[in-house]
This record gives C-alpha cells, sequence and structure tokens, in this order.
C-alpha cells in the first residue's frame, strides 16, 4: 500500500472534513525551494506556493537557521505581555514596508483570518460606526468576524449562522460580471453603481466604518479591480469618513510582482492585512495602519498568546531578508512575463482557454466550455489532476480557473519544466485523452 493511503487512512480516523478542501490525496513529507515530496517519494514542482504562504520557497536555508537558532534561544515568551527580540525588530521594519505615509503601528496576530477581525475591531473602535462593506468572491479567513465579510462558498456560512451583524456585500468588478460588448468606462460606471446601491437605499455612509478589499482577488479567481473603480471607491470612503482596509494577506509580500497589490493603484490604505508569506508559512499575521486608527483601542482589545511569537517573527525577518537579498518582488514581476508570454502561447493553441490574468508569478486561467465559452469545471479538475500525474501541484479556484501561485524563487528550468507539464496536459485534454479521476465529485471548494 502506498504510504501516502496508509498515512491518510490512519488521518482519517481522528479528523474533520471541515478542515480540509480536498484536491490529492497526499501527505506532504518535505519540500525545498519550489518543490515539495510526498510520503511516497514523489517530487512535484509547487504550483501553489502552499497557497501563497511561500513566496520565499520550501526550507530556504536562511529561514530555516533564524527559526533554529532562535527556536535554541527563546521559543515562546508571550508577545501579549512581554516584547521580545526579534519581534521589537521586526515591528518598525514592516512598519516601514507598508505603502501608508505618516506614521504607521501595527498589531500581530496568528493567521490572516484574525487580522482581518482586527480590521473589524480597529475601524469600528476609530470611527464609532457598525457597518462593514466588503465584496462579493471575498476570502477574508475563517474566524467568525472574517467568515462574515467573506463570500466564495456557501459551506463557510451553511449551518454556522448567525454570522456578525453589520456586514453588507457589494459585487466585486470582476469580468463575470461584464456584458458583452461593454466598454472598460461603462463597466467601472455600471459597478461603481452597484456599489452605491446599499448606501442609497439602506445603508447610511456616516454609520460605516470601512470598506474591506483585497485589490486583487486570490481566492476569488486572481482578479484585478479596475484602477478607476478603485479611485471611485476611494474617493467616496474619504467623502464620508470611511476607512479603506486593503487586504494583503494572499496577494502581497511580492506575490504580484509589487510588494504590496495595492501598489498596483494609485491609492493608500488607511489599514492593510499581512499574514501568509510574512514568515514564510509560520503562524504569523499582522495588521497595519495609520497611527491614529491603531490608537483607537486599549490592551487587551488585540491580543493573542502567541501572536509575535519569537520563532515566527525571527522567520519573518528572515524572509524579508531573503525577499530583499534575492530581489523577489522584481523577480515575481520578471517570471510573470514569462509566464504571460506562455499563456498566451497556450491561449492562442487551445479554444478551451477562455481567459487569463497574470499580475507577477501569480495567475488565473480560465478553463471554458470550448463551445458555449461557459466554466468547465469538469475539464479543469481533468486538467489539475493530469498536472498532477506528471509532477506538478495546481488547483482550481471557482471550479474552473486554474490557480498559478509558484514560490518566487523558481528556477527559470523549473518554470519551463511546469510549462512542459501544462502544455502536454492540455494537449491530451484537447485530443480527448483525459478522464475525470475517481474522487472528482469531492475535489474543490
Ligand atoms: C485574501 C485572504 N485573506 C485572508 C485569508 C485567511 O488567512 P488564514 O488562512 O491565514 O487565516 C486568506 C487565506 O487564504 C486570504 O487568501
Amino acid at each position: 500500500m502506498s504510504e501516502n493511503k496508509r498515512l491518510l487512512d490512519d488521518e482519517s480516523e481522528a479528523f474533520s472534513k471541515a478542515a480540509r478542501v480536498k484536491y490529492f490525496n497526499i501527505v506532504v513529507d518535505s519540500g525545498k525551494g519550489a518543490t515539495i515530496t510526498d510520503a511516497d517519494g514523489r517530487m512535484y514542482i509547487d504550483l501553489l506556493a502552499s497557497a501563497s504562504s511561500t513566496n520565499t520557497g520550501h526550507s530556504h536555508p536562511h529561514i530555516v537557521k533564524a527559526i533554529q537558532d532562535q527556536a535554541a534561544k527563546l521559543i515562546q515568551y508571550t508577545p501579549a505581555y512581554f516584547a521580545n527580540n526579534p519581534e521589537v525588530k521586526l515591528a518598525p521594519r514592516l512598519a516601514k514596508l507598508a505603502p501608508i505615509s505618516g506614521p504607521v503601528e501595527l498589531a500581530w496576530g496568528n493567521s490572516g483570518s484574525d487580522a482581518n477581525d482586527a480590521v473589524i475591531k480597529f475601524s469600528r473602535a476609530y470611527t464609532g460606526r457598525p457597518y462593514i462593506v466588503s465584496f462579493t468572491g471575498a476570502y477574508h479567513g475563517s474566524t467568525y468576524g472574517s467568515i462574515s465579510i467573506s463570500s466564495v462558498s456557501l459551506n463557510m456560512s451553511r449551518k454556522i449562522g448567525p454570522l456578525l451583524p453589520d456586514v453588507v456585500k457589494v459585487p466585486y468588478p470582476d469580468p463575470w460580471q461584464r456584458l458583452k460588448g461593454e466598454s472598460d468606462d461603462d463597466f467601472v460606471d455600471r459597478m461603481f453603481k452597484a456599489f452605491k446601491q446599499p448606501f442609497e437605499t439602506y445603508l447610511p455612509a456616516e454609520e460605516v466604518a470601512a470598506i474591506v478589499i483585497e485589490p486583487i482577488q486570490g481566492d476569488g479567481g486572481i482578479v484585478k479591480a479596475p484602477t478607476a473603480y478603485i479611485n471611485k471607491v476611494v474617493e467616496f470612503a474619504h467623502e464620508n469618513g470611511i476607512l479603506f482596509a486593503v487586504d494583503e494577506v494572499n496577494q502581497g509580500m511580492g506575490r504580484s510582482g509589487k510588494w504590496w497589490s495595492i501598489e498596483h493603484f494609485d491609492v493608500e490604505p488607511d489599514l492593510m492585512v499581512v499574514g501568509k508569506s510574512l514568515a514564510s508559512g509560520m503562524p504569523l499575521s499582522a495588521v497595519i495602519g495609520r497611527k491614529d486608527i491603531m490608537e483607537s483601542l486599549n490592551a487587551p482589545a488585540n491580543v493573542y498568546t502567541t501572536a509575535g511569537n519569537p520563532v515566527t517573527t525571527a522567520a519573518a525577518m528572515a524572509t524579508l531578508d531573503v525577499m530583499e537579498d534575492e530581489h523577489l518582488v522584481e523577480r515575481s514581476a520578471r517570471l510573470g512575463e514569462k509566464a504571460t508570454e506562455f499563456f498566451n502561447q497556450e491561449k492562442s493553441k487551445f479554444k478551451f482557454i477562455g481567459g487569463f490574468r497574470m499580475y507577477g508569478l501569480d495567475g488565473g486561467i480560465d478553463i471554458v466550455d470550448r463551445k458555449t465559452g461557459e466554466p468547465d469545471p469538469e475539464a479543469t479538475t481533468k486538467l489539475i489532476y493530469r498536472v498532477f500525474e506528471l509532477g506538478a501541484i495546481i488547483i482550481s479556484l471557482r471550479g474552473n480557473i486554474l490557480r498559478f501561485q509558484p514560490p518566487l524563487v523558481i528556477t527559470d528550468e523549473q518554470l519551463d519544466q511546469a510549462f512542459g507539464m501544462l502544455d502536454q496536459a492540455f494537449s491530451e485534454l484537447e485530443a480527448g485523452k483525459l478522464t475525470l479521476p475517481d474522487n472528482a465529485d469531492e475535489i474543490g471548494w
């Protein structure tokens, strides 16, 4: 019996199905750079980077050493009571990186989810207003606060309500909202009208604390909001004393070819959330914001026993070193151009590639029915499964979008190998050679 299967059978006796989105039945045993190896010793090129949480690659030696050295010195003393050495260095270093002018402060969290909860807390406290506006297709996390402002999967709200009150969702301006033949300007105008509709009918703007957005949606399909739309939303926020908060958990840390996805736009957030790759996948997040906002709460309004833990903050310091020393933001942008070239070429070869978006090493590739142009989740599942068999990890978003997010340290050679596997899977799909895996109905969100 395969070791993967033996281990998963053992686990299944004790593991809740609510806690894993199923894709491939493997146990990840080790990782190095842009590859991972499963319990049967099979190596894969990782095109997922652990859900964009290992932008510096797996087990980078500089980060491993920082973790080992810190663990030997002090694993934990709760930052809720006393500061620790790496954490005091990280706070000003990270605050300086934030694209917010003027004095900036931050507070630690353990996950993207709790840092988004912190956005709700700080913005309500600062403004004295209850409402939060967020967007369809958003994923902000899995705590009650962050689930309440998310809207990407029914299983996230099914059976667990009531969710947080005073949250209003407006449509995200994604390509699927676009009417046939609609111009860029008309699209933005129509979507901004939809944004404003609640404010004109039941949502008093003076009762709204914050607008929370992923400037590039991750789980929503790797989709960037139009610049003109973001400008209008930010202008509206400013006019009405509403805070503008951005979630950089998925798209930050160089993923989109810039440090932060909001830097694709010419606006500044009041608050932002960072997590995932901040400490190369060690559990550390931060809510970062204008000092006056971050001073609006008193302890213990946002403390956690392990948030800002010495090992995680040492890992984050080392992660920032690697990002800078290896120029990973620039690398993401350069390799993203290479990926754009590849997917353009594939799109002209295969009609079932309906379109794609690529911002740095950060792509969403739409798989559609070649006749109707409608989303084709079956073909997508066949593709990701075939690519997995060929030796790379890629998963789907929204059922029919390939999620392309390799570690930013992926080599040119590994990228070419991955493109070879994708091209082979695309060709086999075109030739009708691919079948659904046995567990197809379990796969995906
Ligand atoms: C944009 C975004 N925000 C927040 C989260 C939640 O982060 P975490 O899973 O660390 O709680 C995620 C996770 O995928 C995310 O993509």
